[in-house]
């Protein structure tokens, strides 16, 4: 039986968001701004025969002052869309997702952006459609606060429309390029949209040829109900912050049901993100995991959980317990997550902000046969369909993980050892659209 008809587990490769990773023994600290760096990166992904590479993206600062913000990695990042093609350039195989926002992009550009990615990585490219998180991205755009929380998934469906409609402007023929006849392009086989609506008004149609796998792949991490909708309707792949099994259990069942509800054919590839800290004992993997966290700046924390409550925390004591807060307009189910674990472990303010500004989801910490058996088993459990990986620290954490995860992963027959299919789409055992 081949590996695809195997259903594989599905890997991709993100940068390090710990807040302390820059710091650990070894690190980069410029890694994920240093294109030398990120080229080893991706090259390094697609030696260990990862499914794709994921850029998260924000288009501002996250709130804090000067002081606070200068102990984190993330006050400079390269564009997606900037560096996504140069690295289309240095690989052959692995998929490249931009994350880009349907609250501050116009529908035409983006949908030109991608599927220019898509062209000249022959079918790798895919999409992370957020609302954005960052309520601090508004003051960039001309606006003093966010657009309301359900008003942008609404923006972000019509935005959604729009970009599938343009993306199927030409058919897959429609370049015929008859030199003889003098004829590029049939007329027959353009589609103009036309599209006009509460949003947007997109004539189209666009131009930029059809990829070799259609369009982008879609990827989505809503969590809200309204964020858990548009996934259900729109997303091939969705991405997860699950802690526990049953609840990743729950999660992956209610998102396939909601996908049957509305109309889906093709299963969603459903993705937890996961920390991974490898050691060559326990012992030793858990020290590294101490080790990060004590490098978390604590002024640099509390910002950002004044940025995940969409709430201004520097009012309160640090020492003492979290307050009733308000709800706000920033991302809803990532403030009931903080509320809840500040709640069930009764943290205090400092203790707590050192959790979110660290790392909060699920983690794997151990050698690199309890990973692999770790994998398995939320893969067996239909707890995921693979993992968005954070790795402890960069290089380090990417090279152990492909020299010593990797090989165990293939010989359990859950990873591929070559790349069989042409596109990201195919890697991905999904159907064409
Ligand atoms: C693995 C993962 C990566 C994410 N990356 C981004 C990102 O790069 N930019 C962003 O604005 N939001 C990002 N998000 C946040 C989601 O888009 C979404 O806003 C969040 O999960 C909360 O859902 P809600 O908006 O439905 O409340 C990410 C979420 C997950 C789980």
């Amino acid at each position: 039986m081949s590996l695809a008809a195997k259903k594989p587990l599905i890997l991709l490769g993100m940068p390090s968001t710990h807040a302390g990773a820059w710091r650990f023994p070894g690190a980069a600290p410029d890694f994920h701004r240093n294109f030398a760096h990120m080229k080893w990166f991706a090259q390094t992904l697609e030696r260990g025969c990862f499914d794709g590479l994921f850029l998260p993206d924000s288009l501002a600062l996250r709130a804090g002052t000067p002081q606070t913000l200068m102990c984190s990695a993330s006050v400079a990042t390269l564009d997606p869309l900037t560096l996504l093609p140069a690295l289309a350039a240095v690989t052959q195989h692995l998929g490249l997702i931009a994350t880009a926002s349907t609250t501050y992009n116009e529908p035409y550009m983006l949908a030109r952006r991608l599927a220019s990615l898509d062209v000249i990585s022959q079918g790798r490219a895919g999409w992370n459609l957020v609302t954005s998180s960052n309520p601090n991205e508004a003051a960039n755009f001309g606006e003093k606060s966010h657009l309301e929380h359900s008003l942008r998934y609404k923006r972000a469906r019509e935005f959604f429309t729009v970009m599938d409609g343009l993306w199927q402007s030409w058919d897959a023929d429609a370049f015929c390029m008859d030199s003889d006849r003098g004829v590029y392009v049939d007329p027959d086989k353009m589609h103009v949209l036309d599209h006009h609506d509460t949003h947007f008004s997109v004539r189209g149609p666009l131009n930029v040829a059809r990829s070799v796998q259609h369009r982008p792949v879609i990827v989505q991490a809503g969590a809200s109900e309204a964020g858990m909708q548009i996934a259900a309707e729109t997303a091939e792949v969705v991405f997860t912050y699950q802690i526990d099994m049953a609840s990743a259990q729950r999660f992956y069942a209610q998102m396939q049901n909601r996908a049957r509800a509305a109309g889906r054919h093709t299963p969603l590839k459903i993705l937890p993100a996961v920390l991974v800290v490898l050691g060559d004992t326990l012992a030793e993997a858990q020290e590294k995991r101490a080790t990060l966290d004590a490098l978390v700046d604590d002024q640099s924390s509390l910002a950002t959980l004044s940025v995940a409550l969409g709430h201004d925390i520097s009012q309160y004591d640090p020492a003492g317990l979290l307050p009733d807060i308000p709800d706000s307009n920033a991302s809803k189910s990532g403030r009931d997550r903080v509320v809840a674990l500040a709640q069930r472990e009764q943290l205090s303010i400092l203790a707590l902000a050192r959790r979110i500004c660290g790392y909060q989801g699920l983690e794997m910490v151990g050698t690199a046969d309890m990973i692999a058996g770790h994998m398995e088993h939320w893969f067996t459990q239909r707890a995921a369909d693979g993992f968005n990986i954070l790795f402890s620290h960069l290089p380090g954490g990417v090279s152990e993980f492909v020299d010593h995860v990797v090989p165990l992963l293939q010989q359990r027959g859950l990873l591929r050892q070559r790349y069989e299919g042409q596109t990201f789409r195919d890697n991905l055992g999904l159907a064409t659209p």
